[in-house]
């Protein structure tokens, strides 16, 4: 459910015109909505309210600080990866406590940056993790607190790029060693294990593979109290799934009700670290179409916007639903929806039945709120989009418009 829709034949984001939005602002534009961030985000956290939980916010999938600055309001924590993340969630006003870091490679400043926000605890993904954590907590006296991301070889059975919690991905301590890490662990003198942790892959249809990670780490919980072992943390990671399409993902209250099934009883604080449910289908992009090009084997529609301001067709071959910002009823044919960008993988639809459409005429690719303007770039020196959020019949600039200042501003 999303607050973009049509009234009186143009497509609206909430109370504005996303028409209007162009001409005002330009394309490629992506807009965001309030309402939408607000009922996503609540609809998932209170899904879990039966536990004692805490809703981290993954920053990776929409780090606009407008989005963070909402969704902190409304009592989320952060999941950050990067010093830049945590940098960001401070910024949107995120208390330290409500923060998690996760990330196979922690550097030293950055460590330090979060044991000085005080945040709620590091997901240690190596050995020599936990030593660099134990070293620099050390030299600042304080204890860092911990958890270990397991990886429970579970196939989330999703795209493999997105998928990170088998023997062969690169993320986490195999649950055969991990015992052994918490034994280490205890033993530091800037180290305080609380937690477990695991994230198995993103964009998951089904809660079954969610459900066998935890029973694995339920088993090993059982372990970590026969050590007398007490943590009272149980970080599931992100990765609940969509609908870009016709995908029929469960909804949260689902994943919840088998949660506090699963955990019920135990006295651990869920952390939960959702990213694209809570902003994927809250945002979209909207393109201008610059040109139209009939080839002997193919239509084109070339538009403004290009992979280097949404690159998931063109990395995983996703699906993002393409449909005029006005439509004109005119007959639908096959054609692949294009940038200007000089590759042949630059692409935001291929063979698509869409309508067909003429020069200046808008396109609004669905779907777009997560992990969109954050994976842009400046490949081929275009500037990146803006950003708006919508919220009722006001639009306020999340972000503006790159310019051409702006992309050598850092050069020599
Ligand atoms: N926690 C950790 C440790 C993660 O690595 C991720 C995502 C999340 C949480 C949030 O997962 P979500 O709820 O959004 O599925 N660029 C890809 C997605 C990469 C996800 C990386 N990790 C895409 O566009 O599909």
């Amino acid at each position: 459910m999303h607050h973009f829709t049509m009234k009186n034949g143009s497509l609206y984001a909430e109370g504005v015109s996303v028409k209007e939005l162009a001409r005002e602002y330009g394309t490629p534009l992506y807009v965001y909505s309030t309402a939408t961030l607000t009922r996503h985000f609540q609809a998932f956290d209170s899904a879990f309210d039966a536990l004692d939980h805490l809703t981290c916010f993954s920053v990776k999938a929409n780090s606009n600080l407008s989005v963070l600055r909402l969704l902190a309001d409304l009592g989320a924590g952060m999941d950050i990866v990067s010093g830049g993340e945590l940098y960001r969630a401070l910024m949107a006003g995120v208390p330290g406590e409500r923060i998690v870091y996760s990330g196979v490679g922690k550097k030293h400043a950055e460590i330090a940056m979060a044991l000085k926000a005080g945040i709620l605890m590091f997901n240690v993904e190596s050995m020599q993790e936990l030593a660099r954590i134990n070293e620099v907590a050390l030299a600042m006296g304080k204890v860092a607190r911990v958890s270990f991301r397991i990886n429970p070889d579970v196939d989330p059975k999703t795209h493999p790029y997105i998928s990170t919690g088998m023997k062969k991905n690169k993320f986490g301590l195999s649950i055969d060693t991990a015992l052994d890490a918490y034994a280490k662990a205890r033993d530091l003198p800037g180290i305080e294990p609380i937690g477990m942790d695991c994230h198995i892959g993103s964009q998951l249809t089904s809660i079954d593979p969610f459900l066998e990670a935890l029973d694995k780490l339920l088993v090993f919980h059982d372990k970590l109290k026969a050590m007398q072992l007490n943590i009272r943390c149980l970080d599931l990671g992100g990765g609940l799934g969509i609908p870009y399409n016709e995908e029929d993902p469960p909804h949260p209250k689902e994943f919840g009700a088998a949660l506090t099934k699963a955990i019920d009883g135990l006295p651990l604080k869920v952390v939960l670290e959702p990213g694209r449910v809570i902003v994927g289908n809250a945002g979209i992009l909207v393109t201008e179409v610059l040109y139209t090009k009939q080839t002997s084997t193919k239509t084109f529609n070339i538009v403004d916007a290009a992979m280097n301001d949404l690159i998931r067709p063109s990395l995983y071959g996703s699906f993002h639903r393409i449909e005029e910002v006005e439509p004109k009823g005119r007959a639908a044919h096959d054609v692949d929806v294009v940038g200007p960008i000089c590759e042949s993988g630059d692409f935001l639809a291929k063979d698509r039945q869409l309508p067909e459409v003429r020069q200046g005429e808008l396109l609004a690719v669905y779907s777009a709120g997560a992990y969109g303007f954050t994976m842009s770039s400046n490949y081929n020196s275009r500037p990146r989009a803006a950003e708006i959020l919508v919220d009722g019949d006001k639009a306020i600039v999340a972000r503006r418009r790159e310019t051409y200042e702006s992309l050598v501003a850092n050069e020599i």
